[in-house]
């Protein structure tokens, strides 16, 4: 079993790298992909950029080339649902592209001929990253539901008041979710993700957003995926 670890950047998986001790360093598509162990288990660590695209590049190359069995994301986004304030952690049900329009001739949020605006996660493997949350972070509040990708920064509060009233549903929102999801349901791969709130999407979102990935995110990620790996 070979499970992918990917972040967006080096701020949210720094921690996770420092963890796997016999590493291997393979290039492909202009990205590093470590190979290793954890905690006993297969890994291939990966940083896949920022945005969809980058996204599903990197969802591709984990499966065609380093032919991963699972892909778990974990980094930061923005909240969006009130409640879901900075600190919180997201485990995602399922994600939906905010940005994606082909009105009139697929209805607004519709991925063209895939009949759906949204792409559920792996139940089984998100009720295993939410229990290793659980163990991992316990005094830290947690939901779960439908998480919002799109290549913006949101990063003003009428942005952000307009999303959530555009989408009632959606807790948060970030930039690659969506197209991991997408990528693993054409290839049949199961996926989850999970996401710390490192601002609310706010005004204040960019300063927000610099301090918690300095100071938080990658801890974060390193204790939930060690307390999944340890698990699985
Ligand atoms: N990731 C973290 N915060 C975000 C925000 N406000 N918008 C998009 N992606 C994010």
């Amino acid at each position: 079993m070979r499970t992918a670890i990917v972040s967006a950047m080096h701020e949210e998986l720094s921690a996770v790298l420092a963890l796997l001790p016999d590493e291997q360093k393979q290039a492909a598509a202009g990205r590093d992909f470590w190979v290793g162990h954890l905690h006993g288990k297969e890994v291939v660590a990966v940083l896949s950029r920022i945005g969809k695209v980058a996204a599903a590049t990197t969802a591709t190359v984990l499966v065609e080339r380093f032919a991963v069995d699972r892909i778990l994301f974990t980094g930061v986004a923005g909240g969006i649902a009130r409640g879901v304030q900075r600190g919180d952690v997201v485990v995602a049900d399922a994600f939906m592209q905010h940005d994606l329009d082909a009105s009139p001739i697929f209805p607004r949020y519709e991925v063209p001929l895939y009949g759906t605006d949204r792409f559920g996660t792996d139940a089984a493997l998100t009720q295993e990253l939410l229990s290793a949350v659980k163990r991992a972070l316990p005094s830290t509040r947690l939901h779960r539901g439908l998480v919002a990708s799109g290549d913006r920064f949101v990063s003003s509060a009428a942005e952000s008041q307009a999303l959530m009233r555009a989408l009632p549903d959606v807790l948060a929102v970030e930039m690659e979710g969506a197209a991991f999801g997408q990528v693993c349901r054409d290839y049949g791969v199961p996926f989850a993700a999970i996401r710390t709130i490192s601002d609310r999407a706010d005004d204040a979102a960019h300063g927000d957003f610099l301090s918690f990935i300095d100071d938080v995110a990658s801890r974060h990620s390193a204790a939930i995926v060690e307390a999944f790996l340890r698990a699985a």
